[in-house]
């Protein structure tokens, strides 16, 4: 295989063969193909796209290029969950405990954030004490032991991801469906689960900005899951506006917290429900939606899913009393508010523009490199379609640094208006994807 000729065959809009697929990716990791031959050939994927037989190809030629993790030594169906990035989106903290309480195995492998606010990891790390880095031995041995653990990703899980997902940011090919699906789900395949249920989200926040193409992207990504013998189902949720109020660290696990403590509920409960739901099915754990619904419910009334969240605090180092004393979590020394100027309804015309401001703070990375602060972050009090009072509180900002808080308060201040005529609220689902198809949600 010459690395020319695959690149020339994707310009010209030919299908590749696996073979071709497969040495180019070797090639990559090895370093005997440079960046120059990948860029083009990711742009040339960029405007061809791919089959689903060359995007599974691609994704399985990129799991293996490092760990396949092997988690047969722990009993029972495991089942893991993705979300595709969006912003104020804490369902992994909610759903990891909650499942794990109904008897599902978690065994969870996440990672740290480049963008608005940290990945999983860095919200877990604002928990004092708590590790994120167990070794093979200790990840299963506590999964088996308490059926949950969540670990930061190893550096040899996908070592192919790392360094095409360095080389797309900055050659412009983020936000290529067959090179997103390949991406999320070598890394899923790699990490040894046997069942995956997809978050992909529509709308201003996210990388697919209307429902369409994220329906698109959710049907590639369960036919690769299908077609790797994962049994994959993918809900399209909104991200118009944030899922959540806070986007930060520290703030999010509390808001987290309060979800599993059942104070908190809106949209975020609603979908960590609706993707528990789903995770319980294709599982075995539960017949029917409804079974699994109650299920879920039972276990945020009965303290069970909490305690659970606890146990896993504890068995990975932390402090698990934050979960009853959010002072014992990082506080920012400032905080101030955004007040709305007039009467009227909110429209959030950017979300991603509220996770930038949140990033302004600290709470995300800019650079791979940048240092997270756990304690700032924002929390956004309302949204879209509200009916609004002047005065109302729009806003809230944790901050270390008065520059930091005076840019990403004018960012916000872009990006919520209150206008006068009412504006429509979005729908939180739009559908669900899954072996029989897709299945639109009808939205009156
Ligand atoms: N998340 C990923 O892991 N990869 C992508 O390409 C996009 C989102």
């Amino acid at each position: 295989m010459r690395a020319i000729d695959v690149i020339l065959q994707k310009r010209n809009g030919w299908a590749l063969s696996p073979e071709d697929i497969r040495g180019l990716i070797t090639g990559y990791v090895e370093g005997s193909i440079p960046d120059y031959q990948m860029s083009a050939f990711l742009m040339a994927v960029y405007f061809q796209g791919m089959s689903i037989h060359e995007t599974t190809e691609l994704t399985m030629a990129m799991a293996e290029s490092g760990e396949m993790v092997d988690l047969s030594d722990i009993p029972g169906i495991k089942v893991d969950k993705h979300s595709t990035g969006g912003v104020a989106d804490i369902t992994t903290l909610i759903l990891a405990p909650l499942v794990a309480a109904a008897g599902v195995p978690v065994a969870k492998m996440s990672g740290r954030g480049l963008g608005h606010t940290g990945g999983t990891i860095d919200k877990l790390e604002s928990i004092p004490g708590l590790l994120t880095e167990l070794d093979r031995e200790r990840f299963i041995r506590q999964v088996r032991e308490i059926g949950l653990a969540v670990t930061s990703q190893s550096e040899n899980l996908v070592p192919a991801d790392k360094k095409l997902y360095a080389l797309r940011d900055v050659t412009g090919t983020i936000d290529s469906i067959p090179l997103i699906a390949s991406s999320v789900m070598s890394k899923k395949i790699a990490s040894g689960t046997d069942a995956i249920v997809l978050d992909v989200k529509a709308g201003s926040g996210a990388f697919m900005k209307t429902p369409e193409s994220a329906f698109r992207l959710a049907e590639v990504m369960v036919s690769i899951g299908l077609l790797a013998g994962r049994e994959t189902v993918a809900i399209v949720s909104d991200m118009n506006d944030p899922l959540g109020s806070a986007i930060g660290n520290a703030i999010e696990v509390e808001e987290a917290i309060g979800v599993l403590r059942g104070t908190i509920g809106g949209p975020l409960l609603e979908l960590s429900l609706v993707l528990g739901t789903h995770m319980l099915l294709v599982s075995g754990k539960s017949e029917t939606l409804d079974d699994a619904r109650a299920r879920l419910v039972g276990l945020i009334n009965s303290g069970e899913a909490l305690r659970k969240f606890e146990q896993m605090i504890n068995a990975q180092g932390g402090d698990p009393a934050i979960v009853r004393d959010f002072t014992l979590l990082p506080k920012a020394a400032n905080q101030d508010v955004l007040q709305s100027p007039r009467d009227g309804y909110l429209s959030i015309v950017d979300s991603q523009q509220l996770g930038r401001a949140a990033m302004i703070l600290g709470a995300g990375r800019e650079t791979k490199d940048s240092r997270i602060d756990p304690a700032v972050g924002i929390r956004i009090l309302a949204k879209t379609g509200d009916s609004i009072i002047k005065g109302q509180v729009l806003a809230i900002f944790y901050y270390s640094h008065e520059s930091d808080y005076l840019l990403a308060r004018r960012v916000v201040e872009d990006a919520m208006n209150v206008v006068s005529e009412p504006v429509s609220k979005h729908p939180l689902i739009y559908g669900v994807v899954d072996r029989n198809g897709t299945h639109i949600r009808s939205l009156d």
